[in-house]
């Protein structure tokens, strides 16, 4: 395990590597659970180098309170991190070292995609998401980076950041990991009470619901009733669910059986904001 905490540090070991050896990047946040552990042992296996990077993001957060929240937890991250491999690298810098040149945001147009879902309801956190994306490929030009579909617009929006930068990268998506009762991993998770994160469970167990009726019913149809599914639980604020194509996040108007759709969704559980989607 290796725990690298400024850029020069990192260039340096990596240089240091054979010129041939393959590099996957997992960016994280910290707070680690078993979702990260997915995409660590996802890289871990397909490449030579697996750097996990954890840093507390400041620009992509609209929300200052939810910022200052947010755990951090590197002692308990690198021992989590030590269960899949003890070879990782671990870049964990400080905000003055990712922002040297000032804490903001570059501006993207990332075609839409960032302008809807969360995009619409967390001003500017696309463009924090890329910003600091855009920074740790560009420094380490990984072979592959690995993305969790938790966070299905990131992933496709950091696919779009590829095209935008030309970085020779392979972007790879990850499947959700989901708590026994199945509930999205989340690190917002720990800040649950015991009983709203049992109930916490009603948010999947309403996707799969609508994944079931998505099949004979229009995306209104399902979308409405959803909608309806919340009003029966005061706990969990609905914040939005929509169902779109995956590609463009366009809502649905009417199924083309040639596109593939989702459906996402975002609920508060108290004061936590809670996001999770499924294929339909
Ligand atoms: P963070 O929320 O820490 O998530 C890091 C990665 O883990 C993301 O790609 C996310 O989609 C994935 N992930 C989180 N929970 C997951 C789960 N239950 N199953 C599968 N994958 C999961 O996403 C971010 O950090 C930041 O925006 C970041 C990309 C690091 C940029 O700051």
């Amino acid at each position: 395990m290796q725990l690298i905490n400024t850029q020069k540090e990192l260039i340096s070991y990596l240089s240091s590597q054979a010129k041939t050896k393959t590099i996957g990047l997992v960016p994280t946040m910290g707070a680690l659970h078993l979702g990260h552990i997915s995409l660590v042992k996802k890289s871990i296996g397909e490449n030579d180098i697996t750097v996990v990077s954890i840093f507390v993001n400041p620009t992509q957060f609209n929300n200052k309170e939810d910022l200052e929240k947010y755990p951090s937890t590197l002692e308990a991250d690198m021992s989590l991190l030590k269960t899949a491999s003890d070879k990782i690298v671990v870049f964990a810098p400080s905000a003055s070292e990712m922002y040297s040149g000032g804490i903001t945001s570059k501006t993207y147009d990332f075609e839409g995609l960032e302008n809807v879902m969360e995009g619409e309801f967390r001003e500017g956190h696309f463009d924090g998401v890329g910003t600091i994306v855009e920074k740790l490929l560009s420094l380490i030009t990984p072979t592959r980076a690995y993305f969790g579909e938790k966070d299905f617009q990131q992933l496709q929006i950091i696919k779009k950041l590829k095209d935008i930068t030309n970085l020779p990268i392979e972007i790879i998506g990850c499947p959700i990991v989901r708590e026994a009762n199945g509930l999205a991993m989340s690190s917002r998770n720990e800040r649950l009470s015991k009983d709203l994160r049992k109930e916490a469970a009603f948010i999947y167990k309403t996707l799969k619901a609508a994944k079931q009726k998505f099949g004979t019913k229009s995306a209104n149809f399902v979308v409405d009733w959803v909608k309806k599914q919340f009003e029966t639980h005061p706990n969990l604020k609905l914040e939005y669910v929509k169902i779109a194509d995956v590609s463009q996040l366009k809502p649905v108007i009417r199924k083309n059986k040639n596109l593939k759709y989702r459906a996402f969704i975002a609920v508060y559980a108290g004061d936590v904001r809670l996001i999770d989607n499924i294929a339909l």
